[in-house]
C-alpha cells in the first residue's frame, strides 16, 4: 500500500487549519459592552500584515543561509535574486492594505480606540525581527521616551529580539559577499585607482562649470561648491581607510570601505554578463528598502488621518514619530549614496581585455553529448 492509500483525504479546512485561524478574530469592545463594527477590519488586516510578515521571515531564512556561504555559490544567486523580489511584492501589496483600512473613518477607530491602550503596532516583534534582519541596527535606532525600541516587549519577545540582534544580519552578510568580489585588480591595473581619477576629473569640471557660470547670484554659487566640494570628501572617503574611518563615524557610510568599493564596480560594469545576477541583488536591496520606506511614509499619513496630533496608543508622539522613522530607519542608504558617484558609460574607465573576456560567458565546444 502507497502512502497516499493510508491517509485520509485531504480536505481543504483541515489542510489550512481553519477552525484554527478564523477563532482568532476577537474584537475587545465587544467584551466591555460596546461593540464597535469596524474593530473586525481593524484586528483582520493586522493579522493578514503579520501573516505577510511571517513570509517575509521565512524567506530572510533562506536567503541568509544562500549568502552566509563562503564564498556564495554562483548558483545560488538567481534563487537569492528571486526570493528578494518575492519580499519585495509582499511589501508592495502589503501598504495596500492600508487603503482598505482606511475605510474605516476616524470617528469609527474613536468608537474602540481607548480599549487598546497601550497596545500598539510598535510592538509587532515581526516587523521588529524584519528591520533587524535586514541590517537595522539598535544602536542607529530611534530611542522612545528615551528608552530603547524594546523597553515595550514583554520580557519574553525581548529575548528573542536579542537573539536576533546578535547574530549577521543580511547587510553584513551582503557586505562580506561583496568584501570578497574578484575582478577588481588584475596584472597592474586597480579599478580604484582608474575609477577615482575619472570621478575626481569629473566632479572638477563641475567645479569649473559653477565657477564661470554667470547666471548663479554669489551665494548661490558658493552654496553649491560647497555642496561639491563635500560630495568629493565624500568620495575620497571610498579610498582612503582614514577618511572612511572618520565618515563612517559620523554615520555617513555603513559598510566597509572594500564593500562599498565593489559595490560601485558591480553597479558601474554590470553590463558584463558575470555582474549581471549581482547587479540585480543589489538593486533588489534598494526595492526593499524603497517598499519599506513606503510603507512607513504611508503609515504614518494614515495615522495623521486617523488621530490627527494625538499620541500614539503606545505612548509615541504618532506621526511625527513615524516620519522620523522613515528617514531613520533606512537599511540600505549606502546602495542609494553611491548613486552620487556613477559616471556615464562613456566616461568609465576601460576594464583590461584578458579581465574583460573573463567576465563574460565562455562557452566552449560542448564535447561529451551523446547521441
Ligand atoms: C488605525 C490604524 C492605525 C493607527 C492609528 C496606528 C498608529 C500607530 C502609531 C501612533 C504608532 C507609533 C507608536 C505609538 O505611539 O503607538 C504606530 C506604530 C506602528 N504601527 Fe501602527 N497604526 C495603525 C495601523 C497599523 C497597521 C495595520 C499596522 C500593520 C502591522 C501597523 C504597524 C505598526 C508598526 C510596525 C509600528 C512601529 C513603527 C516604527 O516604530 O517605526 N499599524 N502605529
Amino acid at each position: 500500500m502507497g502512502d497516499s492509500e493510508k491517509r485520509d483525504p485531504v480536505y481543504y479546512g483541515g489542510y489550512l487549519q481553519l477552525d484554527r485561524l478564523l477563532d482568532c478574530q476577537k474584537p475587545l469592545a465587544e467584551t466591555v459592552g460596546r461593540p464597535a463594527h469596524d474593530e473586525m477590519l481593524f484586528i483582520v488586516v493586522h493579522q493578514a500584515y503579520e501573516l505577510w510578515f511571517r513570509q517575509i521571515l521565512y524567506e530572510l531564512d533562506e536567503i541568509e543561509r544562500l549568502f552566509a556561504e563562503d564564498p556564495v555559490n554562483d548558483r545560488s544567486m538567481g534563487p537569492a535574486d528571486r526570493l528578494l523580489g518575492r519580499i519585495h511584492e509582499i511589501l508592495r501589496v502589503a501598504v495596500q492594505h492600508l487603503d482598505i483600512l482606511e475605510t474605516m473613518t476616524p470617528l469609527d477607530f474613536l468608537e474602540f480606540r481607548d480599549v487598546l491602550y497601550p497596545a500598539s503596532g510598535f510592538q509587532s516583534v515581526q516587523f521588529r525581527m524584519i528591520e533587524t534582519r535586514l541590517g537595522l541596527k539598535r544602536a542607529d535606532r530611534m530611542t522612545y521616551d528615551r528608552q530603547p525600541y524594546d523597553a515595550r516587549l514583554s520580557e519574553d519577545d525581548r529575548q528573542r529580539m536579542r537573539e536576533v540582534d546578535e547574530k549577521p544580519s543580511l547587510s553584513d552578510l551582503i557586505e562580506r559577499w561583496l568584501e570578497r568580489t574578484p575582478f577588481m585588480e588584475t596584472g597592474g591595473w586597480t579599478f580604484t585607482e582608474a575609477f577615482r581619477a575619472a570621478v575626481n576629473d569629473a566632479l572638477d569640471r563641475d567645479i569649473a562649470y559653477l565657477r564661470d557660470d554667470s547666471s548663479l547670484d554669489d551665494e548661490h554659487r558658493q552654496r553649491e561648491a560647497a555642496r561639491l566640494t563635500a560630495a568629493k570628501g565624500r568620495f575620497d572617503a571610498l579610498f582612503d581607510a582614514d577618511a572612511h574611518a572618520a565618515a563612517q563615524a559620523e554615520g555617513q557610510w555603513r559598510w566597509s570601505m572594500r564593500a562599498l568599493q565593489a559595490a560601485l564596480f558591480i553597479n558601474l560594469y554590470r553590463d558584463e554578463p558575470v555582474l549581471h545576477l549581482p547587479f540585480r541583488c543589489l538593486s533588489r536591496l534598494m526595492d526593499l528598502d524603497e517598499a519599506l520606506t513606503n510603507w512607513r511614509y504611508r503609515h504614518a499619513l494614515m495615522v495623521q488621518r486617523m488621530i490627527g496630533l494625538k499620541i500614539g496608543t503606545g505612548g509615541s508622539s504618532g506621526s511625527d514619530y513615524l516620519k522620523t522613522t522613515a528617514d531613520k530607519h533606512r537599511i540600505f542608504k549606502d546602495l542609494f549614496a553611491l548613486s552620487t558617484f556613477l559616471i556615464p558609460r562613456s566616461s568609465l574607465p576601460a576594464l583590461p581585455e584578458g579581465l574583460r573576456a573573463s567576465m563574460g560567458f565562455n562557452y566552449g565546444p560542448i564535447t561529451d553529448r551523446k547521441g
